[in-house]
């Protein structure tokens, strides 16, 4: 019974080959489902093939294998890449992970030469160089979406520049400002979070191949050459570090995870605002539900969708993080369970940031509800204070007497309330919410979108 289920084990599970050597037993079929990475590192393969092209190219430069050999594995991997795209070849489960698919498939072309392909190089540094490619690209990606999103905020920003409303503290009515203000404020936070990127990538643009296992390779490999190649400002310069660094996929996914704070943040008051408590704004129709049974209703399931799935994106931040921690140096298999979280991470922050540009180009402002907001003459407590410091009351002394007025007593001072506008026209220093200063922030936030390339660019 036991010897009959060893036997039809090893027929399901060696087919890559790469146990032949050193294994006299096949694969438990419950483990091979467990241990292989297919599933969802084939979203690597482009990124896989392309630096087995630059590897071998080296190879055969550094004649470290015959240059025939190294010209026939190259248009071997360019038809293998032309396969998989046109989904001419399958991805088999039974061949582990991206790395041994494309191998088989680039065997089955030319034949044992692919054997070659492999000298000097271990699948602990391809797959840190696959994830490095990848991430290269998908945060030039990201990045263009977040400044997509800034262009929606500073559009609604410009064509509102006179609505006032109420601002918050502790969600309770604070002072007039400018709906612009308000705007921008996001319009930084997202600001921040492209400069992120812009700031991480310098540590993923690292070139680790040539570390092969842990210890680096016993032939002449050129290591510059393949950086070159592959558009690598710089390489690795610890072997051992590089197969078992994954920081750099932390930081990603930590930018990420603030840039979904900030949507969340986002979400949060677009709910609040479009209640008919708040009756603020209107939300979209094409990014909102109805309910199956109450006809009156409008949800804004985009935001609320949004602020949850910030918890998706928080949890495989803590799954990276818990992998990592602990990790004796250096590679070890935890580092597989990295790309699921990478990957979910990157595709909810993209669709969040696309869906959210979407939406707050459809928002409508119900501009005389927000200007009645903040008309109400409290929010003027301020400024009477102030206007009593300026006549000479110590301010401690103008608060506690705006604060008694307001809480009812009796009292012979003028109380005369500026209007909203005036409030919001008084505070006209930099960064304050005063139409001078709104319209710089906007002209500056304009002129950072021009210097970073996307209003020249199609947006994305
Ligand atoms: N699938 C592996 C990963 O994602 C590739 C590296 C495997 N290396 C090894 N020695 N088993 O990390």
């Amino acid at each position: 019974m036991m010897e009959e289920q060893q036997t039809e084990t090893a027929a399901t599970t060696d087919s890559s080959g790469i146990r032949k050597g050193r294994f006299s037993e096949g694969m438990d079929p419950l483990f091979a489902g467990f241990n292989a990475s297919i599933g969802f590192d084939r979203r690597l393969f482009r990124e896989d093939i392309q630096g087995s092209i630059a590897h071998v190219r080296m190879l055969g430069a550094q004649k470290i294998i015959p240059t025939d050999d190294a010209d026939r594995i190259e248009e071997g991997l360019r038809s293998v890449l032309d396969d998989f795209e046109k989904g001419r070849i399958e991805f088999r489960e039974d061949l582990e992970d991206v790395h041994i698919n494309i191998e088989e498939a680039l065997k089955n072309k030319i034949g044992e030469v692919s054997g070659r392909l492999h000298t000097a190089r271990s699948r602990n540094d391809q797959i840190a160089l696959d994830l490095r490619l990848f991430l290269k690209n998908q945060s030039v990606l990201i990045k263009k979406v977040l400044l997509g999103l800034n262009w929606a905020l500073i559009e609604k920003a410009r064509n509102h520049i006179d609505l006032i409303f109420p601002g918050y503290t502790h969600l309770q009515r604070a002072q007039p400002v400018r709906l612009s203000q308000h705007l921008m404020a996001y319009f930084e936070m997202f600001r921040r979070d492209w400069e992120r990127f812009v700031d991480s990538d310098k540590r993923i643009d690292v070139m680790p191949l040539g570390s092969a296992a842990l210890a680096g390779v016993t032939f002449p490999i050129d290591r510059k050459m393949v950086a070159e190649s592959l558009k690598f400002a710089g390489l690795s310069r610890n072997s051992m570090d590089a197969v078992s660094d994954r920081d750099f996929v932390a930081e990603f996914i930590f930018n990420c995870s603030l840039v979904m704070t900030h949507l969340s943040r986002l979400s949060e008051e677009l709910i609040i605002w479009s209640t008919s408590e708040f009756g603020f704004i209107e939300l979209p129709d094409a990014y909102c539900s109805g309910s199956s049974i109450m006809p009156q209703k409008k949800n804004p399931d985009a935001c609320e969708l949004i602020r949850a799935k910030t918890g998706r994106v928080y949890g495989d931040l803590i799954t990276l993080l818990t992998i990592l921690k602990g990790l004796p140096l250096t590679y070890n298999k935890d580092l597989q369970e990295d790309k699921e979280p990478v990957f979910d991470s990157l595709d909810t922050t993209l669709a969040s940031l696309r869906v959210m540009s979407g939406l707050v180009g459809g928002i409508k402002f119900n501009a005389a509800i927000m200007l009645e907001a903040a008309s109400a003459p409290y929010l003027a407590a301020t400024d009477v204070a102030d206007a009593m410091a300026r006549q000479g009351i110590p301010f401690r002394e103008a608060h506690a007497s705006v604060g008694a007025i307001i809480r009812g007593e009796p009292t012979n001072k003028r109380f005369n309330p500026p209007t909203p506008e005036e409030m919001v026209e008084s505070r006209c220093q930099e960064g304050a919410t005063g139409k001078r200063s709104v319209i710089r922030q906007i002209e500056e936030g304009e002129d950072f979108l021009r210097r970073s390339g996307y209003l020249n660019s199609e947006a994305d």
